[in-house]
């Protein structure tokens, strides 16, 4: 069985919910209390093992690649006003993961920036961690699929439960259940179900293990809805091809690309913070007693 060496974290999408915001910032590099969003997403592959993480990138987001790198001259003056621990803080981020970088040249869907990865994944088994896309656990959510894989030797789709009245929102799961703890045999995936066809709940989440073979499988897929080149044909025909499987992650997931999902992380996030957490939850109660009216 092949080692899960590589991450692919596509973040080359325009971030059109969060517009004027995106304008001149990446999506990903909105604040989450004290770090870029995609620090976190970062900071999951690295706790979850992983050695080289592959951003697909576009025009405007070097910023994300400039976060992973060393930047000298900040370095230079942190070190001359003897800001140490910054300097320490710095470096840990800069010094977190090999970081590579591949240019989608125009925002052709999710199914189109994976296949952008192809050439450096090259012939192993490797993760995929949507940019927007926040998992919060106790072990990392990468870890759990890869534990599991180490089981069952096949791709991987992250799955959680969502209400029925919203799974028109989601590309969705159908399948059976496994002896694997909290795992199902794909069947089929439908994206974004019109209401009353499908009867499933489990609505996949931005974190994919994948076998190589998805590329080939994406190479033969025509641009469906919009244009776009989606990625749950090519799941599909990997999972009558090969077989998949689907997984209810333990954890906490975020979309950090939604504006309702993004301001649940920040909250959620600074109530665990050792200093941010209790003056934060003091200003809730009040807010909730109406304490917090504009005069
Ligand atoms: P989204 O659809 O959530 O991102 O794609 P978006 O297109 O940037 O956002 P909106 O809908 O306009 O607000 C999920 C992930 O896939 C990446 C995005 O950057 C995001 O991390 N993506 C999407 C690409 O890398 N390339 C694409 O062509 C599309």
């Amino acid at each position: 069985m092949k080692k899960v060496r590589k991450a692919v974290i596509p973040v080359a999408g325009l971030g059109t919910r969060f517009l004027p915001a995106t304008k001149a910032i990446p999506k990903e590099m909105l604040t989450i209390v004290d770090r870029p969003t995609i620090q976190y997403i970062v900071e999951e592959v690295v706790a979850s093992g992983i050695e080289e993480v592959i951003l697909i990138t576009s025009a405007g987001k070097s910023a994300i690649e400039n976060h992973f790198d060393y930047n000298y001259e900040l370095d230079t003056i942190l070190r001359q006003k003897n800001k140490h621990e910054l300097r320490e803080e710095l470096a840990r981020t800069s010094g977190l993961i090999d970081v590579v970088s591949v240019r989608q040249k125009e925002p052709l869907g999710l199914g189109h920036a994976i296949w952008m990865a192809r050439k450096v994944i090259g012939d192993e088994p490797f993760l995929v961690l949507l940019g927007d896309d926040l998992v919060r656990s106790r072990i990392p959510c990468c870890r759990q699929m890869i534990d599991l894989y180490e089981k069952v030797n096949e791709s991987i789709v992250a799955i959680q439960r969502v209400p029925m009245d919203q799974t028109h929102q989601y590309g969705i799961v159908e399948g059976e259940k496994t002896d694997f703890e909290r795992t199902v045999k794909v069947k089929r995936m439908v994206e974004k179900p019109a209401p009353g066809t499908s009867n499933s709940d489990m609505a996949i989440i931005g974190r994919y293990l994948l076998m190589p073979e998805i590329f080939e499988a994406l190479g033969k897929t025509t641009p469906g809805h919009g244009g776009e080149i989606q990625l749950t044909d090519a799941l599909q025909s990997l999972a009558d091809q090969r077989g998949m499987y689907a997984y209810e992650f333990k954890g906490k997931r975020y979309d950090a690309g939604d504006k309702l999902g993004y301001l649940k992380a920040i909250i959620d996030i600074a109530l665990d913070h050792p200093t941010l957490g209790e003056p934060l939850r003091d200003h809730l109660k009040s807010v909730c007693d109406g304490k917090n009216c504009l005069q």
